[in-house]
């Protein structure tokens, strides 16, 4: 399935003002821009949303960081928030997806954050149901609220926050791009607020077919970090690998070996510019995709991209609830 196809009518059709949040790629620079603006503003002015409301997430798959910032996001917007886990859903007993988000619906939620591990089951929960879906992550599909605070991170770093333009702002993103939902959201809006994206990795992980996206593709991480502003790093999903979807099990010869071209050693860390700032979506595996000592040096921003999770999210629930 292609990302167009997964990415139905943005529209929900419970509500005329409401609408989903599927993914990024495709959403207009006007949009990213307002949704930016608003979650800016969110600590001072919380975005409006109707009283009385209640939203459920639906996680299908483990989280720390999302699903708290989304039920802190729903309660600073006075949302009541319902929180239902696949560890003690009747998915387990083979219930699907799509029954069980029109079971939580019909007992008068307007709204559902949905985490799964199929790549496009959001979109496929938001052409069932009548109130709007927010993804919160679909497999190696898309994380959008995930590239919003990454956005955020970055616009706060170099000073963008009036214009979320992101002209002369150098990003790379290094390591399991594949299997990367988080990845493929902060491509999409990185480069359409302007911004330039290498990614970097081996050909089974970052492969050439990656600049469909507009970005520039690299196997030398030696070759990108020093010209970098930005250096994302990702996890390596093994879960996603062969166990997981069919078909697209990158091939890692050894941990070892990965670390020794692709990891963000403390050495490497040291050739970035002076002001180039790191990125990592987490959860992090120190010692292998990043050293310990980089990921709690000043020029990590690891903390600060879950900060900025919590008004990204109410700003997202906002606009799809009808209010940005
Ligand atoms: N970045 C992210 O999605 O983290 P969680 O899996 O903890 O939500």
């Amino acid at each position: 399935m292609t990302a167009a196809a997964m990415t139905p009518t943005t529209t929900a059709p419970g509500r005329s003002s409401s609408r989903h949040l599927l993914a990024l790629r495709g959403l207009p620079a006007k949009d990213l821009r307002s949704l930016l603006a608003s979650a800016r503003d969110a600590a001072d002015t919380p975005p409006v949303v109707p009283g009385g409301l209640t939203i459920a997430t639906l996680f299908f798959e483990d989280s720390t960081r999302t699903r708290t910032s989304f039920t802190l996001a729903a309660q600073r917007c006075g949302l009541h928030c319902v929180d239902l886990s696949a560890v003690t859903s009747s998915v387990n007993k083979g219930e699907t997806l799509i029954d069980t988000a029109l079971t939580v619906e019909a007992m008068g939620v307007q709204a559902l954050i949905v985490r799964a591990r199929q790549s496009g089951a959001a979109a496929l929960i938001a052409q069932r149901v009548r109130i709007p879906v927010l993804n919160a992550g679909d497999g190696r599909h898309e994380h959008p609220t995930q590239g919003l605070l990454d956005a955020m991170t970055l616009a706060k770093a170099f000073d963008r926050l009036d214009t979320f333009d992101f002209r002369g702002v150098h990003v790379a993103i290094v390591g399991d791009i594949v299997s990367s939902r988080v990845a493929r959201s902060a491509i999409a809006a990185f480069t359409t607020l302007g911004a330039r994206v290498t990614c970097v990795g081996p050909a089974s992980m970052a492969p050439a077919s990656l600049a469909s996206l507009g970005v520039e593709v690299s196997p030398r991480l030696d070759a990108v970090v020093d010209q970098a502003d930005a250096v994302m790093m990702l996890r390596i999903q093994f879960e996603r690998h062969a166990a997981g979807e069919p078909g697209k099990a990158p091939t890692l010869a050894s941990v070892r070996e990965y670390r020794a071209f692709y990891a963000l050693t403390t050495e490497r860390a040291a050739r970035m510019k002076d002001h180039a700032i790191v990125l990592h979506p987490g959860p992090m595996n120190r010692g292998i995709e990043i050293d310990a000592e980089v990921a709690d040096a000043a020029r990590s921003r690891v903390l600060a991209q879950v900060a900025n999770g919590v008004p990204v999210r109410m700003a997202a629930l906002a606009w799809c609830l009808g209010r940005v």
